[in-house]
């Protein structure tokens, strides 16, 4: 069974209780909206701890548009079936309130990686993912946290923080997860419609080509894709785009 924990002082009540104190404890941040792609990561904190925490928390301060933010996909009952599947103990689902007690007044920044690729066109982005994932590694306090290379960037920094505020967390990167056509899973995805799902796997498809970062970027554009960048930086490409009003990442070890 998966026990479903709503406030910071019951989990932090249980953390140091008997039970807990002395077990390894992985811990899988999400949003919901779970995915094959989240389910990789939760398998291997299950595989590779005592106890396994997932949390469930669709982050407000993270998100540029509150459109967008409204529309993120919500599917809180199937979503608790997969955890009861793969033998999750504890799932962390709190609301706004509880994370949000100072309103955001206090916020974690970072002055180089957060500034380039998603961070210079979704600004502020990595300010609310930084924040709220200190917060839950705060509350949590793991011994191993999971992450995905679907959002590099964002594992990067992630790591990056933990080193610079000298959390005791192991930061455990997993490679992405993809759909048969080639593209990434993402909760996003379902907002596709359907001709626009079936011509999205162009992305991942001209991000692995032997194609330059031009190239690519001048066949998406003549594709019908927004593209935000297409860019090569220590040895992997990126990329971001849009079609119609769904924003998609992804990126490829070269
Ligand atoms: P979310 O998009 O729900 O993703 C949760 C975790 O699953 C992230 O580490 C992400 O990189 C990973 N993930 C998503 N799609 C994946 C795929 N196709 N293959 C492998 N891993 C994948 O990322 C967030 O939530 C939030 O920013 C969060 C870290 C929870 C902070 O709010």
């Amino acid at each position: 069974m998966t026990k479903i924990i709503r406030t910071v002082k019951e989990w932090k009540q249980l953390r140091k209780s008997k039970g807990l104190v002395e077990k390894r404890i992985g811990f899988v941040p999400t949003m919901g909206a779970l995915h094959k792609g989240h389910a990789s990561l939760i398998k291997k904190c299950v595989s590779e701890n005592d106890v396994s925490v997932v949390s469930i928390f669709v982050n407000p301060t993270q998100f540029n548009q509150t459109e967008d933010f409204e529309r993120y996909p919500k599917t809180l009952e199937d979503d608790l079936k997969l955890l009861e599947k793969l033998k999750v103990d504890f799932l962390f689902f709190p609301d706004y309130e509880e994370i949000y007690k100072d309103n955001f007044r206090y916020r974690i920044f970072e002055n180089e990686l957060s500034k380039i690729l998603c961070g210079a066109f979704r600004l502020g982005h990595f300010e609310g993912v930084l924040t709220v994932v200190f917060k839950l590694l705060n509350i949590i306090q793991p011994d191993r946290a999971y992450f995905g290379e679907k959002d590099y960037q964002q594992y990067k920094l992630i790591e990056g923080m933990c080193k610079a505020f000298f959390f005791d967390v192991e930061i455990i990167p997993l490679s992405t997860v993809r759909e048969a056509d080639g593209l990434a899973m993402s909760s996003r995805n379902i907002l596709l419609a359907k001709e626009e799902r079936i011509y999205a796997a162009n992305f991942p498809r001209l991000l692995m080509s032997e194609k330059s970062t031009e190239e690519i970027e001048k066949e998406l554009n003549s594709l019908g894709f927004k593209v935000d960048y297409i860019t090569e930086l220590n040895g992997r490409r990126f990329g971001a785009v849009h079609i119609g009003n769904v924003r998609l990442i992804d990126n490829v070890k070269l």
